[in-house]
């Protein structure tokens, strides 16, 4: 199997100054909402490439990624200047274990992202699977400013649609808002508003957490999970919180 395929892009969306969502047509073995595969550009005769999660639900085209600009960063700020009718290069084949199939029945589903992490989560919640399986879920999408959260328009449209059983939890950390929660998620775990405003609490009984995004939030969250009684799941050893770093 080759290690790439060239894929167009047919559309990208750009929500603010460092946010975008790129639409690529491109073949792409069966994969589970919530795998990453790569993407590349060939820049000065080398090929760059990274992770990026698969937005779209398994089964669709085009693909769908959401990604940051990261100033000088050797590949998204040349993806950023990519336009409809530009060959991107799409690894054929995803990964990941952050996927429902990995997690254990409960009665809530927890997912929890900063900033670009959201994006895996919004193709398993636009997936039959979580509703099927899970008598809650909340979305918990923390992000620095209101620009920052983006696909308010899908995530309205879940909350439509799974009324009485979808959550949305939005955390807004360096500006005031009437809406979202201030600061940070472990902080609002620590003082119980995140609880209070999901109206459920974790435990090892009904939680199932996956967390996705800035790997201090990721790191900070587990540990303030486990002291509440939860842990890390492992096949061999099944626990309640599932992670993905994106750095
Ligand atoms: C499994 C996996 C899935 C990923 N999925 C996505 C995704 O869907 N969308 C996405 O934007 N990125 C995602 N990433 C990160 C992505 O692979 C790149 O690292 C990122 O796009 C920056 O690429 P770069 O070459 O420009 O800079 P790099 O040299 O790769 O990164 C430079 C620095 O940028 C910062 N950074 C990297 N990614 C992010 C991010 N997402 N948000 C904030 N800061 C960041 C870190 O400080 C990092 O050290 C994922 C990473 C992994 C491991
Ligand atoms: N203009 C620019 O130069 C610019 C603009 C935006 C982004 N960026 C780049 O993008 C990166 C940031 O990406 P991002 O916007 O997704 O930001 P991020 O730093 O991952 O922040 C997203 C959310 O996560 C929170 N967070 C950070 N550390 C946490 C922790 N330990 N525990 C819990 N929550 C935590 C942030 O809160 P806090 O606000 O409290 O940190 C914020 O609410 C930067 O490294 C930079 O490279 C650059």
């Amino acid at each position: 199997m080759a290690a790439w395929n060239t894929g167009k892009v047919v559309e990208h969306k750009q929500w603010n100054e460092t946010l975008h969502s790129l639409y690529v047509e491109s073949e792409i073995e069966p994969y589970q909402a919530g795998q990453f595969t790569k993407i590349g550009l060939e820049i000065n005769g080398v090929t760059v490439g990274r992770p990026y999660s698969l937005v779209n639900p398994p089964y669709s085209q085009p693909l769908e990624f959401y990604y940051i600009e990261v100033p000088d960063g050797p590949l998204t700020s040349h993806l950023a200047k990519l336009k409809p009718g530009d060959p991107i290069l799409v690894a054929p084949r995803a990964n990941g274990f952050m996927i429902l199939d990995e997690v254990p029945q409960a009665r809530h589903l927890w997912l929890m992202a900063t900033g670009t992490g959201v994006g895996p989560f919004l193709s398993i919640l636009t997936s039959e699977k979580p509703w099927q399986r899970f008598e809650r879920v909340v979305l918990v999408y923390a992000v620095r400013t209101l620009s920052e959260l983006s696909y308010q328009e899908r995530i309205m449209h879940l909350l439509a649609k799974h009324a009485g059983q979808f959550e949305f939890i939005p955390f807004i950390s360096r500006e005031a808002s009437d809406f979202a929660l201030s600061g940070r998620i472990p902080q609002a775990i620590g003082d119980g508003r995140l609880e209070q405003r999901a109206a459920i609490k974790f435990s090892a009984q009904d939680s199932q957490v996956m967390l996705c995004g800035n790997p201090a939030m990721v790191e900070d969250t587990t540990n303030l999970l486990i002291e509440r009684g939860l842990k890390r799941h492992r096949r061999k050893d099944p626990g309640q919180i599932t992670v993905e770093n994106y750095w």
